[in-house]
């Protein structure tokens, strides 16, 4: 059963953009995924096809109206899980990439302005996911980084050149530094130890690798992997 994706989108034309490239657009046209988009202007009020309101209690901004999204909303609306994309949403990570995977795929929802009223959120039991701590313009730039992540992991679509093992995340220390040929690229050269041919060298080697570029870049990871690991005895 192929994995779909349904974008509620004012701006459709941004959609598959990136993923209609490289491993998700080769998934895309093997049919492993499929992409449908809804306007939210088509459910919008009036001669204008208003879509959006000021806020009560005044402020900047615009918000989008609870009846307009509830019908775009009940336009699609089935088993797959609702994710509303904010940055005011929980963060995104790996293990939810994963669940999401597993799915039979999602229903996005992107917002532009100051955000969604927050009745058709709560009425529709929308999960609320950010891409992390910084703003975008609008959800559809972090639709297509979740549907990137889930897309890779989804079976038939990466093959063993592309390996998910023991990435970044899943490890779930940062991966050691990786080299390719030229052995020396304007005096730059590889680690020795990388042409040694010594297979358990080099995943100590790796491995030390991870650990250094993880306390260092990420302490907060670092922590949490120590926390985790079984008590020596
Ligand atoms: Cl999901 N949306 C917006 N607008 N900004 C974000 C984000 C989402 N995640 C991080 N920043």
């Amino acid at each position: 059963m192929s994995f779909r994706a349904t974008i509620l989108t004012l701006f459709p034309e941004m959609f598959p953009g990136p993923l209609g490239h490289s491993l998700a657009g080769r998934a895309l046209r093997e049919a492993i995924w499929s992409l449908d988009c809804v306007n939210i202007r088509d459910f919008g009020q009036g001669r204008h096809r208003a879509v959006d309101d000021t806020p009560f209690g005044g402020g900047a901004g615009m918000v989008l109206r609870p009846d307009v999204l509830d019908a775009a909303i009940a336009s699609v609306t089935d088993d797959r899980p609702l994710i509303a994309l904010t940055p005011r949403g929980r963060p995104l990570t790996q293990a939810r990439v994963k669940t999401l995977a597993a799915a039979p795929g999602v229903i996005l929802l992107c917002g532009r302005y100051e955000g969604f009223d927050q009745r058709v959120l709560d009425a529709r039991n929308a999960e609320e996911i950010s891409i992390g701590d910084y703003v975008l313009a609008g959800g559809e730039i972090a639709a297509l980084a979740l549907l990137d992540a889930t897309i890779r992991l989804l079976p038939g679509v990466m093959g063993a050149a592309e390996s998910a093992e023991d990435e970044s995340f899943s490890a779930p220390l940062l991966e050691y530094p990786h080299y390719t040929r030229p052995a020396d690229w304007n005096g730059h050269t590889v680690p020795d130890i990388l042409l040694s041919g010594n297979h358990e060298s080099i995943a100590a080697w790796r491995r030390a690798g991870s650990e250094t570029i993880t306390k260092t870049r990420r302490p907060d990871l670092w922590a949490h992997h120590i926390a985790s690991q079984p008590a020596r005895p």
